[in-house]
């Protein structure tokens, strides 16, 4: 039977890399249905409405979503439609996998560590006001629910996935309260995975510890305004955005998006990198239940990076996004990197 995936292709460069996608996800063999639904910033400009009812409904119907980078006017006073959608399907785990690829100049080889990010609270509940003329408060929400639901996302992916670390990362010794509430959280969880070690590092000594030696570190665990910039980070760790997926999970829904932006420079010149798209599609295959064409997908990604002659200029090679496209969809169907 085929899975029916909500295809949201966004703007700028979001059409060719995620047409680039379907087409490689497709040379698998898995069956697809494709419901494609328009938002963002075009849409915004036909419209006057960057994300519909009818899109967030088709993303709850089909409970997978694929989304291209999606362009956010500035001053024009809407909300980000990707905050908007992972607040209305409460997507409430952001998943970054911060592993190595051939082909990507990076200062450290072999990484492979998992960021768990909660993706609802802390200081992105977006609650500012001015409390008098010149002086601006923010509120930093954290919950019991929202905290101990993401420690347990991240121990039970630990549990299923063989990990063998979650370090809990926070600013505890100054925001006693409401990271305080977030690590007791994640201690009380750590306790029913009696088998998965479990420490706690504050994140400004986890930044230096990154840069310095990522290879300590298993899977991280982070409140959401820190796992924003960690991640980021972590991108950098292993050849920047264009090359990370993410994904954004919650209990009846999940989005995997391409975490860089819309690149306006580069649009419609089919130069673009769809690998980052890609290796979310990677996740996507494996939250469908389609292992075998996930590990398909990657031995033969792994397999093309090791050429030269298939790598986008932001790789320093010479090929389009069709030229690269078709050497991975070629790769897959040989079985390329398989052993
Ligand atoms: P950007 O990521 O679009 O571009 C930064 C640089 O990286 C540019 O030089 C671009 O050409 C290059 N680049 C990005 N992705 C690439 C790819 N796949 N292949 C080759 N080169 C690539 O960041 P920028 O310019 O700050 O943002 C542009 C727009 O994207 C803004 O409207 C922003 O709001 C939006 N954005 C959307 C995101 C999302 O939907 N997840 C995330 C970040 C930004």
């Amino acid at each position: 039977m085929a899975h029916r995936i909500t295809l949201i292709p966004g703007d700028g460069i979001g059409p060719e890399v995620s047409k680039a996608v379907v087409d490689i996800l497709e040379s698998t063999g898995v069956g697809f249905e494709w419901e494609r639904v328009e938002a963002g910033a075009a849409e915004f400009e036909r419209t006057g409405e960057s994300l519909s009812l009818d899109v967030i409904e088709a993303c709850k119907r089909n409970r997978v979503t694929l989304k291209g980078p999606i362009g956010t006017p500035i001053a024009k006073g809407f909300q980000s439609v990707n905050v908007r959608l992972r607040k209305v399907l409460d997507l409430y785990c952001n998943f970054r996998p911060v592993e190595s690829l051939p082909g990507a100049l990076t200062h450290f080889g072999d990484m492979d560590m998992i960021i768990v990010r909660e993706n609802t609270e802390g200081l992105y509940a977006g609650l500012e006001h001015e409390v008098v003329p010149g002086v601006v408060e923010s509120l930093k929400i954290v919950s019991e629910r929202a905290s101990t639901r993401i420690a347990r996302w991240a121990f039970e992916y630990a549990r299923t996935h063989g990990r063998k670390r979650v370090t809990c990362v926070h600013k505890a010794n100054i925001m006693k309260m409401s990271d305080g509430l977030f690590l007791k959280c994640f201690r009380n969880v750590a306790v029913d995975y009696p088998e998965i070690h479990h420490d706690e590092k504050i994140v400004d000594a986890l930044c230096m510890n990154l840069v310095m030696n990522p290879h300590q570190f298993d899977m991280l665990l982070l409140e959401n305004l820190y796992g924003d910039i960690v991640s980021d980070l972590g991108a950098g760790l292993v050849g920047g955005l264009g090359m990370v997926p993410g994904a954004n999970i919650g209990d009846d829904s999940a989005l995997f998006e391409a975490v860089h932006g819309t690149a306006p420079d580069i649009a419609g010149q089919n130069i673009a990198n769809p690998i980052a798209l890609l290796r979310s599609g990677i996740l996507m295959l494996e939250h469908l239940g389609e292992p075998h064409a996930a590990h398909r997908v990657r031995r033969a990604l792994e397999h093309v990076m090791t050429r030269t002659d298939v790598r986008t200029r932001d790789l320093g090679g010479t090929a389009s996004t069709s030229e690269f496209t078709a050497a991975l969809c070629s790769a897959i169907q040989s079985g390329a990197g398989l052993d």
